[in-house]
């Protein structure tokens, strides 16, 4: 995981670079660090904790220089302290890195062979020896980048500043994604196109293996043969003011209350007047016998939701598998499988490791991703953009919603081309869709009685969710919100489950949460609902009016949702999992947007 950024302005570098830093802290916040060239010299300003501590360090011990580089770390090798903090150092040379350095030991043994020692626990440090011990040997920093780079087995993208080169900056990509940033007369560096959106709109995305050596005024880009190499040079379009909180309190709460907009973009992008259309892609249904969905966390959820659409709807068998799980167990892929894949940041190692799993094996590999540029989009035959615009809080919200949206039309689409739905069926389940966003819109107003209801919650140890059939997945979902933000342990169960074992958890202490509009399955959940209320337990109802009507007493609270088509409810009552977690952790005072331990773009497995 972690930021990096890299800057050859006109201007003092280091503002910017913490500008820049702000806008990737989303993938890393345990400590952050800059380095600068002045005058020739290298210098360096570390900090511990969010980035906030590194601004308040540069007040006081100011860095200048117009060239630089910058971290921000989520800690893989070695704990959250100022010595493991980037930029590492070693004499000459400076670097930051995003990835795992896989054979750090072996090198370590070289250098100490050497007489190099390290003096921090990280794989980055032993980059930066590297390169430095090569310099010291009288090579020129080109040199010494490439003998350095060629040498790293792992995943990495790494930025390389030098004493004594105000205008050089050498890059590198390795299973982490990296941005070039093309300004007038300046050159900028970043993990991702949004780092550099205030710079500069106009990017040039590196290549797995490639590595470039960056003036103001020219890029060179080499692959990994080491032949020189053409990129494309792309106008992205990021609209830098959307990543800002725009009035709200916290990043999650403006992003939830994004999503009726956003799922009007996305409805608009994949369903016109005249029916389903994926912009550009090919997707024969016809010739499918299967569809494999791989990805991780939310995104996970949201591919447990489309099981039951593609099932039903389109007849369709569907195998889901958690990214970090799938390839281990050497699933065969069959003739006639597609394999889908899910990703808000198209960057996640697990889910990329999957698809190239299922590469050359499967007969369509299609993603869903929020992040069109993405690895997991470049190497997808069918790409299906899910146009959340930019999800900064660590928690998914809108990106969720969009997901579920985007696998809705193409269960829709798949069961169209099976003849499994006729025109008509169509129209009417378009015209169900069509209505969401307005109903999620209404959904919103639960907001009030969330944040009565979470205030509840945050006095708990544990809670339970319980859903069945479609719900199930939206139980999982939010007991996943819950526990990432606001630390309150919570585990999620099919309703039928609970007589199995969990029910043993059932007391006074344990609020219960079922999630149950009133459906065809509402029945079995009641009687599920029941078996806790008898044991003492506290059951907060999430359900609509009918169902508030029908549950019976003894429910300790209900909250109340707009009525929804059940074949799409799951995607509005994403919301309730989302509020609660987020009142909850409002309640308990947690880092909603920075949940510890977590970041948000999960590029290490
Ligand atoms: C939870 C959350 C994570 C991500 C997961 C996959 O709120 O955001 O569980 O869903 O890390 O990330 P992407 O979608 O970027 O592959």
């Amino acid at each position: 995981m972690c930021g990096i950024v890299g800057v050859l302005g006109n201007h003092e570098a280091a503002p910017i670079l913490v500008e820049a830093l702000k806008r990737l802290e989303y993938r890393g916040y345990d400590s952050a660090g800059i380095a600068t060239v002045n005058d020739g010299a290298l210098d360096r300003r570390r900090a511990v904790g969010k980035l906030v501590n590194l601004s308040d360090r540069l007040v006081h011990e100011p860095l200048a220089g117009k060239a630089g580089i910058g971290h921000t770390r989520w800690a893989t090798h070695g704990a959250a302290t100022e010595t493991n903090a980037h930029p590492h150092r070693a004499g000459k040379v400076a670097v930051v890195h995003n990835g795992i350095i896989e054979n750090f030991r072996e090198l370590r043994q070289f250098l100490s062979d050497n007489g190099i020692e390290h003096v921090t626990d990280t794989d980055t440090e032993t980059v930066a020896l590297l390169a430095g011990y090569y310099v010291d040997q009288g090579m020129a920093p080109r040199e010494a980048a490439q003998k350095t780079i060629a040498q790293l087995q792992g995943a990495y993208a790494l930025c390389l500043l030098f004493e004594g080169e105000e205008d050089l900056l050498i890059a590198a990509r390795k299973g982490s994604p990296l941005a070039i940033g093309h300004g007038q007369g300046e050159m900028f560096v970043g993990s991702d196109a949004i780092a550099l959106a205030p710079l500069t709109n106009t990017i040039t995305y590196l290549d797995e293996g490639d590595w470039a050596i960056i003036t103001r005024s020219s890029l060179e880009i080499r692959d990994e043969a080491g032949e020189q190499v053409n990129r494309d040079v792309k106008t992205v379009n990021i609209d830098a003011a959307r990543v800002d909180k725009g009035g709200y309190k916290h990043f999650m709460a403006k992003e939830i209350a994004e999503q009726p907009v956003v799922m009007t973009e996305v409805l608009g992008h994949y369903v016109k007047s005249d029916g389903i259309q994926f912009p550009n892609q090919d997707i024969d249904f016809k010739s499918i016998n299967r569809l494999t969905m791989v990805a991780c966390g939310t995104a996970y959820y949201a591919c447990f939701v489309a099981k039951y659409w593609f099932e039903q709807l389109a007849g369709l068998p569907v195998e889901i598998d958690v990214a970090s799980e799938f390839r281990y167990r050497e699933p065969p892929i069959t003739s006639g499988t597609a394999a889908l894949f899910v990703s808000q940041s198209g960057e996640t190692a697990d889910t990329l490791a999957a698809l190239r799993y299922c590469a050359g094996k499967a007969d369509k590999i299609i993603a869903v991703v929020n992040v069109p540029e993405s690895s997991i989009a470049r190497e997808s035959d069918v790409v299906l953009p899910i146009l959340a615009g930019v999800e900064v809080g660590v928690a998914s919200t809108k990106a969720f919603t969009n997901q579920l949206m985007t696998l809705a039309v193409l269960a829709l689409e798949a069961a169209h081309q099976r003849g499994r739905l006729t025109d008509a069926e169509l129209g009417d389940y378009l015209e169900n869709l069509r209505s969401l966003p307005g109903i999620l819109n209404t959904a919103l107003g639960i907001e009030t009685r969330c944040e009565e209801i979470s205030l509840k919650l945050a006095e708990a140890r544990d809670i339970l969710f319980l859903g069945r059939g479609r719900m199930y997945p939206l139980a999982l979902e939010g007991a996943l919100k819950l526990k990432e933000i606001s630390y309150i342990h919570a585990e999620a169960y099919a309703s039928g489950e609970l007589k199995h074992g969990p029910i043993a958890l059932v007391d006074q202490h344990v609020p219960v949460i079922v999630i149950a509009p009133r459906d065809d399955l509402f029945d079995k959940t009641v009687s599920n609902m029941q078996e806790v209320m008898a044991r003492g337990g506290r059951v907060l109802l999430v359900t609509d009016q009918k169902g508030a009507e029908e549950a019976g007493d003894g429910v300790w609270e209900t909250l109340i949702m707009p009525e929804v088509d059940a074949f799409f409810a799951p995607i509005l009552y994403a919301v309730p999992a989302q509020m609660l977690a987020y009142y909850t952790a409002v309640a308990k005072g947690t880092d909603v947007d920075q949940p510890r331990n977590l970041a948000k773009s999960v590029t290490v497995e």
